[in-house]
């Protein structure tokens, strides 16, 4: 057996050894109980959840309903990674030059598999930002007198980094508002009616969840008909997985960035980066890369030193994300979302930014008192939230239809928490 052969071994069996000690085993609510039932008659069983929400350790000084900025890591996950970041400070190169990228490849592995991608279409970055910014820098294929195409729901510094490329290729830039209410049909028309009104865009941009709203866009269908029109899709899915359970094959895209510490779990400064294998060569090679190594997806980005112990507890944040069963965590969170946003929905005060179809949101989800479409109204809003009724969450500007306030549910997240917040809301609303 050759060494590297025997070094994956060894890596394999350190993970399988951990999650077998995982602490959270014993804690969480059996599968074969589960099974039985719907997610949706799970997401609504307290006993089942409550196990869950404890491997949580939360400040009891506000009811965090933002949760979108990174996810907590769950106990056992963070149990890891400090044990994680001892073994490494302990080891330093010693471990880390010789067994690091052994112990790494069966994660490498798994993620590939959990995501139906081949092992040689995804590579590890530090956060969604960086494998975004090496698709779109990477990108090859725009000539002067191109166009790329993004909306007004996209990520701010991916908007900025779609039109510093345009730029620096003599490209046009086209910019789009998706309309506000809008139903799966009506986003699809827009996309449609935005490309077909523009011939000359090759490059379009998808967020697959917005940040701003919690629109979840089509996007298989969107990248399906971009392809008819010739134009290549770069998805931002740094919301997605995770938040709902999906793999590659279901959004049928080329190029995708993720993170991995917003709704996997893991610790903060864990992304992916795919790249449909035969799609490798339209992205260009890592400056720091030389002609004669291009061939592979390591040869796009070149992170330099990173946080061994991060990379290392993706095994455990895996464990537990599997453990509570991704489909399972998905519609507890749809749940708890229907419990605030399914219930303001009819008061004509307010307006509930993603549409009750199920296709079109996950948990996130963003409100906006009729008429109060500032920035400074909405940061006001937040305030009075926090400061009034303990509860925190996220203005969020940028819509072009006005501001909003974003709510963003997690598994700790309790039914009591979300009524308290719709207390909060018409106490706010009676107010005026
Ligand atoms: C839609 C979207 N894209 C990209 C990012 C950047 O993610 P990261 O902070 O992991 O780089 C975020 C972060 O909030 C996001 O919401």
């Amino acid at each position: 057996m050759d060494v590297t052969r025997r070094l994956v071994m060894k890596g394999a069996a350190a993970a399988a050894a951990s999650f077998a000690s995982h602490p959270a085993r014993a804690a969480l609510p059996t599968e074969a109980g589960a099974e039985a039932r719907s997610v949706q008659e799970i997401a609504r069983d307290e006993s089942y959840w409550r196990p869950i929400a404890a491997q949580y350790e939360v400040t009891p000084d506000i009811v965090n309903f933002e949760n979108g900025y990174w996810g907590l890591m769950a106990k056992p996950v963070l149990e890891a990674f400090v044990r994680n970041t001892d073994r490494i400070n302990r080891n330093n190169s010693w471990y880390a030059r010789r067994d690091y990228h052994a112990e790494l490849e069966p994660v490498h592995a798994r993620l590939a598999a959990f995501l139906g991608a081949g092992r040689d279409e995804i590579l590890f970055t530090r956060n969604a930002t960086e494998s975004l910014q090496t698709l779109i820098e990477g990108y090859n294929r725009l000539k002067p007198g191109d166009a790329v195409m993004y909306c007004d729901l996209d990520y701010d510094s991916i908007q900025a980094a779609m039109a510093s490329k345009a730029e620096r290729e003599g490209a046009g830039i086209v910019r789009i508002d998706i309309p506000e209410p809008v139903t799966h049909d009506q986003l699809i028309e827009t996309y449609r009616e935005a490309l077909a009104s523009h011939p000359d865009v090759r490059l379009l941009l998808l967020t697959h969840i917005s940040h701003r709203t919690g629109l979840m866009i089509p996007v298989r269908e969107i990248v399906a008909m971009a392809r008819e029109y010739g134009v290549d899709c770069i998805v931002d899915a740094a919301h997605s997985w995770g938040q709902i359970d999906f793999n590659i094959d279901d959004l049928g895209a080329d190029f995708i960035g993720f993170n991995l510490h917003k709704w996997i779990g893991a610790p903060i400064g864990a992304g992916l980066i795919y790249i449909r294998r035969d799609r490798l060569a339209d992205i260009s090679p890592d400056i720091s890369e030389r002609p004669d190594g291009v061939g592979r997806i390591q040869h796009r980005i070149h992170t330099g030193t990173t946080n061994f112990a991060t990379f290392l507890t993706l095994a455990d944040a895996l464990d537990f994300h599997e453990r509570v069963g991704p489909q399972r965590k998905a519609a507890r969170l749809v749940y708890l979302r229907d419990l605030w946003a399914e219930e303001m929905r009819n008061d004509t005060r307010i307006e509930i930014l993603t549409p009750p179809d199920p296709r079109l949101h996950a948990a996130i989800t963003s409100f906006r008192f009729r008429n109060r479409i500032s920035v400074e109204d909405n940061q006001a809003i937040v305030k009075a939230l926090a400061d009034t009724y303990g509860i925190f969450t996220v203005h969020r500007g940028g819509v072009a239809r006005g501001a909003c306030v974003r709510v963003t549910p997690a598994l700790y997240n309790t039914p009591d928490q979300c009524l308290r917040l719709v207390q909060a809301l018409r106490s706010l609303l009676a107010e005026g």
